[in-house]
């Protein structure tokens, strides 16, 4: 260009676009901000560098979340939400539709199996204090994550119309009708009739296939925001972030998540997919704990089965529910039933704000800590065990125990996480 000339300003008003893209990656790159999420989330994410077993469970949650999603969608192209039909309907989905058996099975185990690797990983939490300063907003995400599986697990039972699908739902949203004053109604609000039917069957179709999904991806998505906003905690329950390198500002613990634990968790897919994969082909109704055998029956509202139970995962509340056999203050044992169940579930929500141990990890808390967590998972697993049995004196005795015990351990929680003599926690992660 010529001296003294000007050179002419172009007024676009783009910006960055301007620059000619230089491949496909800088074109979507200049309008979404793609690199910079792979970078937070993956490549630049630092990660403790001593995960261990008990660290496979979100991703596998993820895994199942998926198989779920999936195998949902092509069940609902041939499902019939009609209580003439729906039994039916799925009985053609086994029998009729190409490869119907496996989508069906891959999502019925797929719903335990939701359950098993949820339990793990929320006792992950428990163990190694995840649900601590400053990670209590993961928790409490995870908590409604939770709250929210059960409820889709509960809807989805439904929907087959089997004998346990039918009865089922009738006690459970029976207990609605327990509550003083506005109970009855509430109770034919929820079914939208006097018994469970073809209205509740629609309804719970509603809310199994699109209104819980959406909540639950919602909330997955703000459990994973939340946690990579403060980063993951680790088996040893320090906080990486106070130890970066001077120079890069790295966690010197740290690890990117990609590669390492992207190959890692790959790894722990594989195993949990061949687990799935015996369970789907070789032993899909688990001995009647995945798919009850009643439920085979389809649904007859003037034939109430002998016993009636819930699937495993929800057994121990259901045992709770059933522990509690007095009226108090006038108010009927049903009520305080539902009340113990329904407080079980919600009481997880206050679990960092419980725990006022000096440290997270449960590898540096006292002894007595190990025997106290040893009580609960114990006392848990007896209630999820009473659960599935029919009504017996010494079976409710035995559970009245183990609620009380299921609700010592979180109301003394205040109390008994500072008793003991506690280990020095390293400062640099061991691994
Ligand atoms: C659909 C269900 C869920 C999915 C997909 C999910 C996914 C994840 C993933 C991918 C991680 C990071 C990897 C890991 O630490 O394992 C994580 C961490 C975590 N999740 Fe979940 N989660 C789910 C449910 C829950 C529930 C029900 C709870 C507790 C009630 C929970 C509590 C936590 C906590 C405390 C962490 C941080 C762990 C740590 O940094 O040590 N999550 N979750």
């Amino acid at each position: 260009m010529a001296a003294g000339k000007k050179e002419p300003v172009v007024v676009t008003g783009l910006g960055a676009l301007d620059k000619p893209a230089s491949g496909l990656l800088t074109w979507v790159d200049q309008r979404f901000p793609l690199m910079e999420n792979w970078k937070t989330h993956l490549s630049e994410y630092y990660a403790p560098k001593n995960f261990n077993f008990w660290y496979f469970f979100g991703s596998l949650a993820m895994l199942v979340l998926v198989i779920q999603i999936v195998t949902g969608i092509f069940l609902v192209m041939h499902y019939k939400p009609d209580a003439a039909k729906a039994f039916e309907s799925v009985e053609y989905i086994m029998r009729e539709v190409p490869w119907g058996w496996l989508v069906r099975y891959m999502h019925s185990t797929g719903a335990s199996m939701f359950f098993v690797v949820i339990y793990l990983h929320m006792f992950r939490g428990l163990i190694y204090g995840s649900y601590r300063k400053p990670r209590e907003l993961i928790w409490v995400f995870g908590v409604m994550i939770f709250l929210c599986l059960m409820g889709e697990a509960f809807f989805g039972y439904l929907l087959p119309w089997g004998q346990m699908s039918y009865w089922g739902a009738q006690v459970i949203v029976n207990l609605a009708s327990a509550i003083p004053v506005i109970g009855p109604d509430l109770a034919i609000w929820v079914r939208g009739d006097f018994v469970v039917g073809d209205a509740t069957l629609n309804r719970f179709f509603s809310f199994h296939v699109i209104a819980l999904p959406l909540v639950l991806l919602g909330l997955v998505a703000a459990h994973i925001l939340a946690l990579h906003e403060v980063g993951s905690n680790n088996p040893d329950g320090i906080d990486i972030k106070e130890n970066k390198d001077p120079k890069t500002g790295i966690p010197v613990d740290g690890i990117p998540f990609h590669p390492y634990y992207t190959v890692h968790d790959i790894f722990g897919v594989v195993v949990f997919l061949m687990v799935f994969s015996a369970i789907v082909f070789f032993a899909p109704e688990m001995g009647g704990y995945f798919l009850e055998y009643n439920n085979f029956i389809p649904a007859d509202p003037l034939k109430t089965p002998a016993h009636i139970a819930p699937v495993w995962y929800f057994t121990p509340y259901y045992s709770i529910l059933r522990a509690m056999v007095w009226n108090f203050f006038w108010i009927d044992a049903k009520v305080w039933g539902v009340v113990a169940m329904g407080a079980s579930t919600v009481i997880f929500f206050f679990l960092p704000w419980l725990d006022r141990s000096p440290v997270r990890s449960i590898r540096y808390r006292p002894t007595l800590h190990i025997y106290i967590y040893a009580t609960f998972v114990v006392a848990f697993l007896i209630l999820g065990y009473l659960g599935t049995l029919p009504p017996s004196p010494v079976g409710e005795l035995v559970s009245q125990i183990c609620t009380v015990i299921y609700f010592a351990f979180f109301l003394g929680m205040p109390w008994w996480s500072r008793w003991g003599q506690f280990k020095p926690v390293p400062a640099r992660l061991t691994m």
